[in-house]
């Protein structure tokens, strides 16, 4: 059985508590089980899985294995859906709904394979869809479910808060607020100003994300914005301790995440252990150090390392969350049978099904790399870090 909590209580007692629920954002290749209770540890309150296609998730049990594991303490948990329409965002959402918390749609990818099928900021300009989109799941699953939207700031304030509002009546759970534009890149400043505005606008919990790489500038956009949660993503990347207060990731962070990866190493690919580390020890390993342990490509080398020049006793830490117990996950065949004989694949930019040219068998899961191989990965990755890690 999985821990569930209720998403509606976890606003409120923020709220009650004055102060503001501290979330780990969507991040693909990244968010996954093993960093979500890692993150927790270190007072994050609510984790999202990275987006996962919805057509592809009902359609084909490879992607359901690879784009999704949990255990039976992941909670609470948002998972991520990008969808085009009602149907595949709806029977996703039932086929996850006995391991998750909420569904949350993406609205604010801004990647061109998305945006061209029709995804993420795509929905930006179809308000009336994602409506629809909303309203399927709202009726088709338990009320104690939390649905939510993912959006971005858009030009005209007024759309933004229009729309915010129109997904309210709608009856969504709560929204999270990017606060740059689709046409924004990640190291512009955010639209605090906006985001303020949107939080004035609705009843219903407003998350805001964008720039927050301190707990201090998360107590900065809450006392700002009078919002209900703040979301971290490159931030929390390079630190997952950051809402602890650490300024940078403390060793006892990267010692645990050494323990959960022994935990169960068939769950964790050495290419996800390895960027978590290069991405956690951006701030704490020297430019020659980081030349030789960027490119460390086993994870006895890595740990190797980490116990010669990183380990101190002190480092040790008793952590709350252990990674528990992987849960195998059923879905049920009246929903995935609808589903299957769908096959878009070869002219997608993103397929699972066997006549796709990408071979799903990889464990690592061909679907990132097409992100790679489509270079057009930058927003949601910190190209300075990767330009690092690439060049060594
Ligand atoms: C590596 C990476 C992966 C991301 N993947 C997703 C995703 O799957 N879904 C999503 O809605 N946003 C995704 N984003 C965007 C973040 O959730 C967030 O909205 C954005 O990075 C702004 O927050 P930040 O300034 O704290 O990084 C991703 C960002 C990064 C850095």
């Amino acid at each position: 059985m999985k821990l569930k909590k209720n998403i509606v209580e976890l606003f409120d007692e923020a709220k009650t508590n004055n102060s503001y629920v501290k979330i780990c954002a969507p991040m693909v290749r990244y968010s996954k089980v093993q960093f979500r209770t890692l993150v927790k540890n270190y007072g994050t309150e609510l984790t999202f899985t990275p987006m996962i296609l919805a057509d592809s998730f009902c359609q084909n049990s490879k992607a359901r294995t690879n784009e999704f594991s949990t255990t039976t303490s992941d909670s609470p948990l948002i998972v991520q859906f990008a969808a085009n329409n009602a149907l595949d965002f709806a029977d996703a959402s039932k086929l996850i709904y006995p391991y998750a918390d909420g569904v949350d749609l993406n609205c604010g990818c801004p990647q061109k394979w998305a945006m061209k099928d029709g995804y993420g900021c795509a929905l930006l300009s179809k308000p009336n869809l994602i409506f629809n989109l909303v309203r399927e799941v709202k009726n088709s699953l338990s009320p104690n479910f939390s649905i939510s939207v993912k959006i971005r700031v858009l030009d005209d304030l007024k759309k933004t808060i229009n729309l915010c509002q129109q997904l309210e009546k709608c009856g969504v759970t709560f929204l999270t607020v990017h606060g740059r534009t689709p046409q924004q890149k990640t190291g512009d400043s955010i639209n605090v100003a906006a985001l303020e505005e949107v939080c004035k606008s609705v009843q219903v919990p407003v998350v805001a994300n964008g720039g927050i790489k301190t707990l201090q500038d998360a107590d900065t956009l809450y006392n700002a914005t009078k919002c209900n949660g703040v979301m971290a993503a490159s931030g929390i990347l390079t630190n997952p301790a950051l809402f602890s207060g650490a300024n940078r990731t403390p060793l006892s962070c990267v010692k645990l995440w050494q323990t959960f990866k022994n935990k169960d190493k068939q769950k964790i690919t050495f290419q996800c252990y390895h960027h978590h580390l290069v991405f956690m020890l951006e701030k704490v390993l020297t430019k020659q150090q980081k030349l030789v342990f960027n490119h460390l490509s086993t994870f006895e080398d890595v740990d190797e390392y980490i116990n010669k020049y990183l380990y101190e006793p002190e480092s040790d830490f008793n952590y709350a969350y252990d990674l528990d117990d992987f849960l195998v996950c059923d879905f049920p065949d009246e929903i995935t049978l609808k589903h299957s004989h769908k096959c878009r694949g070869c002219s997608k930019s993103v397929c699972y099904c066997t006549c796709s040219k990408y071979d799903y068998d990889a464990t690592d899961g061909s679907f990132f790399t097409s992100y790679i191989e489509t270079k057009d990965s930058s927003d949601y990755m910190d190209s300075n870090i990767f330009n690092e890690y690439d060049s060594g």
